[in-house]
């Protein structure tokens, strides 16, 4: 009888409270697994399966090749309107040359590199195979003064495209250094023009030659590098004459080193068809869209005929005060043009995943400067506190979704751009964003939080910054591995 009390006491008092204890540790780690996003009741699969046929994964190196050479040098080239300024370009000129290809070609550059110093070319937004993606040190070595480099390869998305150094961004892109990839789908057809917008701004020193300081202690601590002056092809007002009835195929590229606009185009009538080269899923009216360095917006342009020989200015009303970017003349009224334009037959709604928990959050925030090879930086510019290239890669495995967040906590701008891949932004803040559109690159406000969806396609270490010039070369860029 004592012992079997004694058993009773055990269980009650000694075995139940082990029992009950290791239930509620493994409810409590369950607990842990659900709130981490991987074994949440978010059907990835899903997400991935309504992601699949958006862009194509692969494509076949084509025999159908344009060939160019393109050459990087230093001299006195007309930058803003007839004015000459001392900078670099390509090819001589300023915005650099146009690359056209037909959705299928293949491209191959014959690059030669007369500055004085090192650079790379960089494809923006094009899926080019890693080892073109021109980022010094990690896909190619920089290529020195004097140097050649070939860069080839077959586009895989039809859309509006740019080439920039990737090398002392914040000097050579500022002296002059971008140009234009446009891959033309064929069933794309009907516009009156089919023009191409470079933009870009300019500071300028006393002397009225491109101010060669760069990275200042100011430029740093703010936005980046802001010009007074805003050209559309190196004019300080770009012209076009759209007569009603008409459409034109605007293709604006922001080339600038910080600079943001937000674009106004007055009484015409602007729909967005795509951004940062891919088609929308659906027109959206492309007024109040920030342009941020290196986004493109397509922007399908017409007139109604009650503006009939007037002249309606497009501007940028990013800051406090507007600025004049265009005029358009409106010309006679003519027979309406029957215009093709394509939407994106896929793209995904992912609006499931709003709610999910991130599966990597990128902290942007500033530190006082380190030194840096024997130079002190007035300001380091961080990714979770890492600058590059110290920094720690990310990797993702291709075909796989993912929840990105973007955490700004810095009182600045950044517009965070992403190599290799395509993202959607799903939230805002918390808010979904709506954004029914791809974007490689976005702008993140002050203290803002943003959320992307993405499902890498294309493998290889792909670089991750901000675009501001001045920011990225102050440590605000890290690297995400595609396996
Ligand atoms: Cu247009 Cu890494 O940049
Ligand atoms: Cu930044």
């Amino acid at each position: 009888m004592k012992n079997s009390k004694i058993l009773i006491f055990i269980i009650f008092i000694v075995i139940l409270p082990i029992i009950w204890g290791a239930l509620y540790l493994k409810g409590k780690v369950k607990q842990a697994q659900t709130s981490n996003s991987h074994s949440s009741n978010i059907d990835r699969q899903g997400l991935v399966q309504a992601f699949e046929g958006s862009y194509p994964k692969t494509v076949e190196a084509s025999s159908d090749v344009v060939e160019t050479d393109l050459i990087a040098s230093e001299g006195f080239f007309k930058a803003i309107d007839e004015k000459e300024l001392k900078g670099f370009s390509y090819n001589g000129q300023i915005p650099g040359p146009e690359i056209r290809l037909i959705l299928g070609q293949a491209v191959k550059i014959n690059f030669t590199n007369d500055l004085p110093q090192p650079t790379t070319i960089h494809f923006h937004g094009i899926r080019v195979p890693n080892a073109m993606d021109g980022v010094p040190g990690v896909t190619q070595e920089p290529i020195q003064s004097g140097e050649s480099f070939t860069y080839e390869f077959t586009p895989k998305d039809a859309g509006t495209f740019w080439f920039h150094p990737h090398v002392r961004g914040s000097e050579q892109l500022e002296k002059g250094l971008y140009g234009i990839i446009i891959v033309e789908d064929p069933e794309e057809i009907g516009f009156s023009q089919d023009l191409v917008w470079v933009v870009d701004d300019w500071r300028l020193d006393e002397t009225g030659q491109i101010d060669p300081n760069f990275n200042t202690m100011h430029d740093l601590m703010h936005d980046g590098r802001w010009g007074s002056i805003v050209t559309v092809n190196g004019k300080t007002t770009e012209t076009l004459n759209l007569n009603p009835g008409q459409v034109a195929r605007l293709r604006i590229v922001n080339v600038s080193n910080a600079r943001d606009y937000r674009l106004n185009f007055g009484r015409l009538t602007a729909e967005a068809i795509a951004v940062d080269g891919m088609r929308v899923s659906e027109v959206f009216n492309a007024n109040g869209f920030d342009l941020a360095p290196g986004n493109r917006i397509d922007v399908k342009l017409s007139a109604s005929s009650h503006l009939s020989g007037q002249t309606v200015t497009i501007s940028d009303i990013f800051g406090r005060i507007s600025v004049p970017m265009a005029q358009v003349l409106v010309g006679e009224p003519q027979v309406e043009e029957n215009v093709i334009v394509k939407t994106a037959d896929i793209f995904p709604d992912w609006s499931a995943a709003v709610s999910m928990n991130p599966d990597y959050t990128f902290n942007l925030n500033a530190g006082r400067g380190m030194m840096h090879r024997g130079q002190r930086r007035p300001i380091d510019w961080m990714i979770n506190n890492e600058m590059y290239p110290e920094i720690t890669p990310t990797t993702l495995h291709h075909g796989q979704f993912y929840k990105l967040r973007i955490k700004n906590e810095s009182a600045r701008l950044h517009p965070m751009h992403l190599h290799g891949q395509f993202f959607q932004v799903l939230a805002i803040d918390g808010q979904p964003a709506n954004q029914k559109y791809w974007r490689d690159t976005v702008l993140v406000y002050p203290n803002q939080t943003v959320d992307i969806g993405l499902v890498p396609t294309d493998e290889g270490d792909w670089a991750y910054h901000c675009h501001s010039q001045e920011h990225a070369e102050a440590g605000m860029m890290t690297l995400i591995k595609v396996d």
